[in-house]
């Protein structure tokens, strides 16, 4: 995946930094050559020998080394790589790049080069959500520099919610799809739903269904990959936001709604994977339930058809939905995207442990005029060849 590409691997001081011994070796698998450059900080999580035995380079750290800069002066380092990745990158790195401050090697390296930069931000919940972080972000990404996460989840300090650094894998993935090229969607924004959604029946209790969100997180990161700004408007998951995805997390399908509408003018493709609810309690009342007859009649009301709203507004994005079906599927399928005005859509089997949080899945694509069955496979690689056709089909109504 990134054959003979030079990494520059800067590592920061956090608890992370664990992890980028494990990521310097998978960088290697990659086919990737790796010079690995510490802050001080960073030598007090990890010991620079284990990034040096996983790299197959000595490690670089002191800017004032007349040894090292005698082999490979920090100009000539700077000017080495095909890529910069900062992983972790902590809250002082992010706020010292973005301020320009060139007080240690590595962030002397990121000011003296002109290569893609890519951050794998890793802190606490708080500082990562503190506005001085965020405004350096801002900055940081204002200037053309990828960050590359926070993901979502338990942190090292007790604390669960966005801060956490990426996985290995998804940092590479997030660096080889800039670095090969691949852009296909490069310029175009494409808007994604995901996950089940969670409607209300008391404070406590709610319907919902059984989707992971592994399709639409596959799709979103599928779609970033591929040079696209994209947006992922999810219900509750378990999962971690994928490289260079804005996601935005909602219950209700009146929510999703709410956060899908006002952006769908804006997107270029929008990818409908979310399993809304199709009914919603028409009363959840603000005291929880109390049981007393032997039956309860529950009365619903029907939820907004986002894909169906979006598909209808005038000069609307290309609007790809799904479709999960137990029976009668391509039928089924045809008659959805006819109905609801679809540019695509890609049916798959349901049911009988089918499809419903596995990691694997089968598309059956259908648009006017065509289909393909896109054979079982890893929902991450189907995910990639979904996003091939609709890129293709996209650029040939564009
Ligand atoms: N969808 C949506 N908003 C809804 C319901 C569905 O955006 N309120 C989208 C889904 O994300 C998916 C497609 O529409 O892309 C599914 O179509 P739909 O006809 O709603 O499928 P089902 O809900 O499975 O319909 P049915 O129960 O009639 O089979």
């Amino acid at each position: 995946m990134l054959k003979d590409r030079r990494i520059l691997l800067g590592i920061t001081g956090g608890i992370a930094a664990y992890k980028a011994a494990e990521l310097s070796r998978r960088l290697v698998e990659a086919g990737a050559e790796v010079q690995v450059v510490m802050t001080r900080a960073a030598c007090a999580f990890i010991s620079p020998m284990t990034l040096q035995a996983v790299s197959g380079r000595a490690v670089r750290s002191e800017l004032m080394d007349p040894e090292a800069e005698a082999g490979m002066g920090h100009i000539e380092l700077a000017r080495w790589p095909d890529a910069v990745l900062v992983a972790p990158a902590s809250a002082h790195f992010l706020a010292r790049v973005a301020h320009g401050l060139a007080d240690d090697l590595l962030t002397t390296l990121c000011l003296a080069t002109d290569k893609p930069m890519f951050l794998a931000p890793a802190m606490n919940r708080l500082m990562w959500t503190n506005p001085a972080t965020q405004s350096n972000v801002s900055r940081l990404r204002e200037r053309g520099i990828r960050l590359l996460g926070p993901g979502v989840g338990a942190q090292a300090c007790g604390e669960t919610g966005v801060g956490r650094m990426l996985g290995p894998l998804e940092l590479i993935q997030g660096l080889a799809g800039t670095l090969t090229g691949d852009h296909v969607l490069e310029g175009n924004r494409v808007l994604v739903t995901a996950g089940p959604t969670r409607e209300p029946l008391d404070p406590v209790r709610f319907m919902t269904n059984r989707s992971s969100g592994k399709m639409g997180f596959a799709v979103a990161q599928a779609a970033a990959a591929m040079g696209a700004q994209v947006t992922l408007v999810s219900g509750p998951v378990a999962l971690d936001t994928p490289a260079n995805v804005e996601r935005i997390d909602v219950e209700t399908a009146a929510e999703m709604q709410a956060a899908v509408v006002p952006r769908a003018g804006d997107a270029h493709i929008f990818i409908a994977t979310a399993a809304v609810s199709d009914y919603r309690p028409l009363v959840a009342g603000d005291r929880k339930i109390k049981k007393s007859a032997d039956r309860l009649q529950l009365e619903l009301v029907r939820n907004p058809d986002i894909l169906a709203e979006v598909a209808a507004l005038p000069s609307g994005p290309f609007c790809v939905g799904f479709a999960a079906e137990t029976h009668d599927l391509e039928a089924y399928a045809r008659a959805k995207l006819t109905a609801k005005g679809l540019d695509m859509i890609a049916a798959n089997a349901v049911g009988n442990g089918l499809a419903f949080d596995r990691d694997q899945n089968t598309l059956h694509l259908f648009w006017p005029g065509g289909d393909e069955i896109l054979p079982t496979a890893a929902k991450t690689e189907l995910a990639s060849v979904l996003m091939r056709r609709v890129a293709e089909r996209f650029h040939a109504q564009n």
